[in-house]
């Protein structure tokens, strides 16, 4: 056995009721903060007004940018990095679900590399032929998660949409990778029942995909195993119950894992395909789409897998409470039989037509995929081709 295993410092901080005790940990980073935030929740539930009233009695500055949306684009990512030129921002926080921490992270991007001349944030996607490189002049990122699912608050990714060229890319670094990830549950609380279904989805698929990815490691093997377990015990009810704080644990803690899977692992085809559809329907979730591919990617991988692969998706079945043994297709579909069953018990057993795809924008679709997903799709398992893809598309309407 030989690998790497490269995970930049990891400073998490998480339990109960947190968010009033992490103000001299961000005045370590910066005294002069941009808050980003989305539009309604977290001001509504109180906890925009109790970080801001924590970090001002520290001596920490707070300027709130509040208008961070799902699937965040280009330009909200500029506009905010313009404010907190303008304000002079030393540290950037995210409080919100993945899109504003996502939102955070490039708005450190572009604000720290436009001291003497501004450079949007499309300038430093990897989909460029050329990108600006991003350094170490990245303002430092806080990210308080209040969604367990994307992870962004343990992963080097910012995923950022570009309305014009239909493109939602993940533009990476380790630069990005937050200086203080935080986990109240008392938000996590709140996450309304479709919002933990939708999430719990991306949970579980970071995890499944972080398994088979080639890119996979005995280290992250194992994070990724006990993510998928925690969520087949505990995602159907934080679902039901919402309040219940053992399962809500348990899901920020997978969520946890999940994130730091991808940000060694990667994620595959579910990922690469999942992109393009938000780009081309922003108003589909990013757990929804997932919900949709990750089943016929899995019978894929399956199908034309090797020894190796049928047995991940053997211990994967495993994990999610199923009689697994050895390892070949019959016995490592089970597992595609545990996740359909799983999504079924929590409403994400929509195909993509339901949820408002057009056949007819297929090969649009693939062509994006292909454009901008290659490092998800050559860390697939098995070898993907543009005529894969726009099979899968069909299979999953
Ligand atoms: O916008 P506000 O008003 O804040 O409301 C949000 C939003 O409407 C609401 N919400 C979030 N937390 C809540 C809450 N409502 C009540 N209580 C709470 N505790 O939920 C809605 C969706 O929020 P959003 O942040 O868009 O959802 P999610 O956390 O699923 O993030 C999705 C984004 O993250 C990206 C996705 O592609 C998508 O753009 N991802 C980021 C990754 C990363 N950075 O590593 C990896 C992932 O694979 C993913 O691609
Ligand atoms: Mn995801």
């Amino acid at each position: 056995m030989a690998f790497n295993f490269n995970l930049p410092k990891v400073n998490l901080v998480f339990g109960q009721s947190v968010l009033g005790n992490i103000a001299e940990e961000i005045k370590k980073l910066g005294n002069n903060a941009l808050l980003v935030t989305g539009r309604n929740s977290m001001e509504q539930l109180g906890f925009l007004k109790k970080i801001t009233e924590h970090l001002q009695n520290s001596a920490v500055k707070v300027t709130v940018f509040n208008k961070s949306t799902p699937n965040p684009t280009t330009e909200l990512v500029d506009e905010g990095a313009k404010i907190a030129l303008e304000k002079k921002s030393n540290v950037i926080i995210g409080l919100g679900g993945g899109s504003s921490m996502d939102a955070a992270k490039a708005i450190a991007i572009v604000a720290g590399h436009s001291q003497e001349q501004f450079h949007p944030i499309w300038e430093f996607s990897q989909s460029n032929d050329s990108p600006q490189p991003i350094t170490s002049k990245t303002l430092p990122i806080v990210a308080i998660t209040s969604s367990s699912g994307t992870g962004s608050h343990v992963t080097r990714f910012s995923v950022i949409t570009n309305l014009e060229l239909k493109q939602k890319v993940g533009i990476y670094s380790e630069h990005i990778f937050p200086k203080l990830s935080v986990v109240d549950l008392e938000i996590l609380t709140n996450m309304p029942p479709a919002l933990t279904a939708e999430c719990g989805v991306d949970v579980l698929t970071h995890c499944l995909e972080g398994l088979v990815s080639k890119q996979n490691n005995p280290i992250t093997e194992d994070m990724a195993l006990k993510g998928i377990e925690l969520v087949f015990s505990h995602l159907t009810e934080a679902y039901r119950d919402g309040d219940s704080l053992r399962s809500r644990e348990g899901m920020a803690l997978a969520d946890t894992y999940a994130g730091l899977v991808i940000t060694t692992s990667r994620v595959i085809l579910p990922h690469a395909m999942s992109h393009p559809i938000s780009a081309y329907y922003p108003n589909i979730s990013h757990g929804a789409a997932l919900a949709a591919l990750t089943p016929p990617i899995m019978q894929f991988n399956i199908d034309n897998g090797n020894n190796t692969v049928w047995q991940k998706y053997c211990l994967a079945a495993s994990a999610m409470g199923k009689r697994a043994f050895g390892a070949n297709k019959q016995e490592a579909s089970k597992s595609i039989e545990a996740v359909k069953e799983l999504f079924a018990k929590i409403g994400m057993n929509k195909g993509l037509k339901e949820l408002g795809v057009d056949a007819g924008r297929i090969n649009e679709m693939v062509q994006s995929a292909m454009k901008t997903g290659q490092g998800p799709i050559e860390s697939n398992p098995v070898e993907v081709r543009e005529h894969d893809i726009a099979r899968i598309y069909k299979l999953a309407l």
